[in-house]
């Protein structure tokens, strides 16, 4: 197959982890035959140095008219400033909207030979394998009103969690889905004892849930869950949840595996372009030093190759190449590894 994939290697050790996704993704163009074409365009922090905004018009229309775009990393101290008025962020923020990609899935499994990498006991750790499903294009992050005013001396900020019924109602019909190919339970989580936006969530998740009889269904308040999520990580197949709970949930999440770096997300639509991203940040400590986990990007470049290039049999090559990477104790040091992106990347490609 043909394929267009826009590459935005972002900040921090952003471009170094895409770098190590691209060298997997070749190997399969190669090892299967298919011809990808790789254009780059610029994403955040560097966007803002070089034309003032985090993402340009045309980096957007370049990526929308992509099969598939491949993201590393957004921010950094440089561009931390609260008072200013373009963010690094902004631009992801503006990318997934204009993508329309509402779902983002991000699973979390814990690796047996990684326990030791991960603050939980062992026994914790057993069976966990869970995906959540996080609201990515609506909620606090994108509701308005949103933003400052100053009246007689007081000076107000204001964010807005809106939801919409058929906003609601895509994102866990596709946890549902998603859940029918798994252990048949899903977890939703809200805030109903206090937020209207989580009633109407629960009210909408009720008659999604009744189209389908073969998967259980429970309701779980986001605290709750933020403790279930450490106190008994293996009891949540699929949970799906608004956008902020789900962003917050899952840095908790990625503990249980061990390391942020290794976990991967595809954000997904209806149509279009899918975008696929590590769950981590841009490290600014660790960037330009060779030593970044590529693992969450790799795998994020399987979930490419799965969903948006329908290719499953590429797709679980570089899982399994991966999963005995990760067997072979070739680890980089978040996850107490000696080793470096490079050698870990070769150690995958070695594998394919
Ligand atoms: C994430 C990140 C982003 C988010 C930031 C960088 C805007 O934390 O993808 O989880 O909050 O969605
Ligand atoms: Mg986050």
């Amino acid at each position: 197959m043909q394929a267009n994939i826009v590459l935005l290697p972002g900040d921090g050790i952003g471009p170094e982890v895409v770098a190590a996704a691209v060298r997997v993704l070749k190997a399969i163009e190669t090892k299967f035959g298919h011809t990808f074409t790789f254009t780059e365009e610029l994403i955040g922090g560097c966007s803002i140095d070089k034309h003032g905004v985090a993402l340009t018009d045309s980096a957007l229309k370049a990526c929308q008219a992509a099969d598939a775009v491949l993201l590393g990393a957004v921010g950094g101290p440089k561009w931390d400033d609260p008072t200013a008025k373009e963010r690094p962020e902004k631009g992801l923020l503006a990318l997934r909207k204009g993508l329309g990609v509402f779902a983002n899935l991000r699973p979390v499994k814990a690796y047996p030979n990684l326990t030791d990498a991960s603050p939980l006991r062992p026994e914790k750790l057993t069976g966990v394998d869970m995906v959540v499903v996080r609201e990515l294009t609506g909620g606090v992050y994108f509701g308005e009103p949103k933003g400052r005013d100053t009246v007689n001396g007081v000076t107000r900020a204001v964010d807005t969690m809106a939801y919409t019924d058929e906003e609601i109602r895509r994102i866990v019909d596709m946890a549902f889905k998603l859940a029918g190919g798994r252990k048949k339970k899903v977890t939703s989580v809200d805030k109903a004892n206090v937020l209207e936006s989580s009633r109407l969530w629960r009210q909408v998740t009720a008659e999604v849930a009744k189209n389908y009889p073969d998967i259980k269904m429970e309701n779980m308040l986001v605290d709750t869950a933020a403790m279930r999520l450490v106190s008994n990580p293996a009891e949540f197949d699929v949970v799906v949840t608004e956008n902020m709970f789900g962003d917050i949930l899952t840095d908790e999440a990625a503990v249980l595996s061990g390391s942020m770096g290794l976990l991967p997300s595809a954000s997904l639509g209806s149509g279009g372009p899918g975008l696929y991203e590590p769950i981590h940040g841009s490290a600014p400590d660790i960037a330009g030093k060779g030593i970044a986990n590529p693992i969450g990007t790799i795998l994020s470049s399987a979930f490419m190759l799965r969903y948006s290039l329908k290719l499953e049999k590429e797709a679980a090559a570089v899982e399994a190449a991966v999963e005995k990477t990760i067997a072979s104790g070739t680890l980089t040091a978040d996850l107490g590894g000696k080793a470096n992106t490079k050698e870990v990347t070769e150690s995958i490609l070695s594998n394919l």
